[in-house]
């Protein structure tokens, strides 16, 4: 039993509180919302303002992705606005400053998360794996939606999925990137019981058989 995360990078900007509600009418429990710097990644997205806007407005799992350099400087907003899970790229900042971040996002009472882009091993976030919720692994560039599910990332997640189990396993493992009913299989069949989905959810005519589908 999977649980899928819709990335509202791909909902319909002027229509999202109508698009958040029809998440949960389909079925959906979390949405995935993309953060971008363009510094840490080559791209621009929402502030922690969306996040405090969608607060009041729905009660699905917020699991808020930051691809922004130093997140130590913003996870405080995020997590006051409302993040249930908030999720940090081990690349974004010093071994130092990702662990205090982790910890401050745990003493504000949000669950922290680790990712690893598609380039880093699993070992570098060996040391972190104790202190999260949960683990991102990457199956695309960050940055973009749209774009091809890299399956050459299914060593690094059956790996993760086995380090995990010796010293978190309820942690959760998450994918992220290229995610559709056929890429998901491969992703549930190494280990991850998250999946983010942008663009083959929005694009799905019919969202509860794909939420049924890729949940099963
Ligand atoms: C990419 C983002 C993804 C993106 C996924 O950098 O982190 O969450 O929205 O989009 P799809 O599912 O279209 O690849
Ligand atoms: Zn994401």
């Amino acid at each position: 039993m999977a649980i899928l995360s819709p990335s509202i990078l791909s909902c319909d900007y002027m229509n999202m509180q109508r698009d958040f509600a029809a998440c949960k009418e389909a079925g959906c429990k979390w949405l995935h919302v993309d953060i971008m710097d363009g510094h840490f990644v080559p791209n621009l997205s929402f502030g922690y303002s969306l996040v405090q806007s969608m607060r009041p407005v729905t009660d699905l799992v917020l699991d808020v992705h930051l691809m922004i350099d130093t997140p130590i400087k913003y996870a405080e907003n995020f997590c006051k606005a409302g993040a249930d899970y908030l999720t940090i790229h081990v690349e974004a900042d010093t071994p130092e400053n990702i662990k205090k971040t982790l910890e401050l996002i745990r003493s504000l009472g949000v669950k922290p998360g680790i990712v690893v882009k598609p380039k880093t091993p699993a070992e570098a976030i060996a040391e972190y794996l104790p202190m999260v919720d949960l683990v991102l692994v990457m199956t695309v560039e960050p940055g973009f939606g749209g774009q091809k599910f890299m399956a050459d990332m299914m060593p690094k997640l059956k790996q993760l999925r086995g380090m995990l189990d010796e010293v978190n396993p309820a942690c959760h493992l998450e994918v992220d990137g290229g995610v559709d009913l056929v890429t998901g299989e491969v992703c549930k069949e190494n280990g991850a019981d998250v999946l983010v989905a942008g663009s083959a959810y929005f694009k799905a005519a019919d969202k509860p058989a794909f939420v049924k589908s890729i949940e099963a």
